[in-house]
């Protein structure tokens, strides 16, 4: 079976590929080595990743795409890589509340989110959803002044100029390098990088692993109290919510930044509704919300219980049944929840040799 679609895989890749390839395979009969079908291996509990039909994994995109994410070269002082805002060891974030990491030295106006199972995020990305698609939304944070301020004109001089880029790329698309080709390897790789081994996912798969009292009460309370926003597997539902982290989204500054989704819809209803981030590996991607307002967990669920803040578009999911604003939880679900949200670490995720830098 596997190897049926790996077959069907690459003779779609020959249809799709260049004139090169079909003449080699017609003249002499040899076949030449096209690029190899990847699928992730998911469990059980997980949806499948949602087609990318213009742009298959194949092994040789998802190694090329992995070797430019990592790569300094790709910003304008050849020292800022993806990997400086988005580390595997902090689950793809930065541990920064709004970076100033980019090359003009700028604070940025957002938090770097994870990466982690980006694969199922069709939706839109970016806290506001600005985004379609991984491989336009690659454009965006290479050529911002902010961030890597590279043009691309010279960055393909660059990669052309590198022996085993040249290489890299005919493997991977048969073709000699273009931009296209730079921003399809980055979302190849970003989209293999999937977490499914938490202690929560074992729990839920039955394989022999336990959880304690306090992880069991947590997870009784999230699935009240969270998880119509945050929807279990992927701990998130893909939509906009208003979470009640502000009142008044009237600041039209920054061609509109603190308004959110609102800046991408006009739509008055969107005002204050941003992107239900994932909570995988949650314990580990703080500071936390689109500004990294907070530093800590705890600071998160004081403000679901005693700081959410009404406004026109607030969630009703936030709210008490009479109406008012916030998450009744006790000291002691609190703790239990925070026990429970802990559970959602993937250590394997942070150790992959696959997701580590390839020129270290
Ligand atoms: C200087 C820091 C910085 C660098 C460098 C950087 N990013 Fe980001 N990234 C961010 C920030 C901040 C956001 C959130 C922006 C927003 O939502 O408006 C983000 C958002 C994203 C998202 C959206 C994720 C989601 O869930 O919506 C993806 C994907 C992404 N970056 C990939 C990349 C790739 C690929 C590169 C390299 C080509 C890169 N980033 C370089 C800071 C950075
Ligand atoms: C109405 C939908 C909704 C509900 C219910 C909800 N959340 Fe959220 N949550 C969001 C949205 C939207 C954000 C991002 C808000 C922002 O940054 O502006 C968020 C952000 C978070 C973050 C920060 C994530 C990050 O990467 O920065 C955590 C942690 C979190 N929520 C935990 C919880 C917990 C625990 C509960 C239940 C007590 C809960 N949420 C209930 C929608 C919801």
């Amino acid at each position: 079976m596997y190897l049926k679609r790996k077959i069907a895989g690459i003779s779609k890749l020959i249809l799709f590929g260049s004139a090169l390839l079909l003449t080699a395979c017609s003249a002499n009969e040899t076949v030449v080595p096209g690029p190899v079908p990847m699928q992730p291996e998911l469990p059980a509990h997980f949806p499948p990743i949602p087609p990318s039909s213009d742009n298959p994994l194949t092994e040789e995109g998802v190694a090329l795409g992995r070797r430019l994410f990592f790569d300094p070269r790709l910003s304008a002082n050849n020292k800022i890589s993806c990997a400086t805002c988005h580390a595997p060891e902090k689950a793809f974030t930065d541990g920064i509340a709004l970076s100033t990491a980019g090359v003009s030295g700028t604070v940025l106006l957002r938090h770097s989110p994870t990466l982690v199972n980006s694969a199922w995020i069709t939706n839109g990305l970016f806290w506001d959803g600005g985004s379609t698609n991984l491989e336009s939304q690659a454009f965006a944070p290479l050529a911002a002044h902010d961030e890597m301020d590279q043009n691309l004109v010279e960055l393909l001089e660059e990669v052309k100029a590198d022996p085993l880029y040249v290489q890299e790329f005919r493997r991977a698309f048969a073709d000699t390098i273009r931009s296209a080709y730079i921003v399809r390897a980055l979302a190849q790789f970003q989209r293999t990088l999937i977490s499914t081994k938490s202690k929560y996912d074992s729990y839920v798969a039955g394989s022999g692993v336990n959880f304690s009292a306090d992880e069991k009460a947590g997870l009784e309370l999230f699935s009240q109290f969270c998880n119509s926003c945050h929807t279990a597997p992927l701990f998130t539902d893909n939509l906009y919510h208003n979470n009640g982290l502000d009142a008044d989204f009237s600041n039209d500054a920054h061609e509109r930044i603190y308004m959110g989704r609102f800046r991408i819809s006009f739509n008055p209803a969107d005002l204050g509704k941003f992107k239900t981030p994932t909570l995988r590996n949650i314990a580990i991607t703080g500071p936390y919300m689109h500004d990294g307002r907070f530093s800590t967990l705890e600071q998160v669920l004081d403000h679901y219980i005693n700081n959410v803040k009404h406004s026109p578009t607030l969630d009703t999911a936030v709210m008490k049944k009479n109406g008012t604003a916030g998450i009744p939880l006790s000291v002691q679900e609190k703790s239990q929840l925070l026990a429970f949200l802990k559970t959602l670490t993937d250590s394997s995720l942070l150790r992959n040799p696959s997701f580590q830098n390839p020129f270290n």
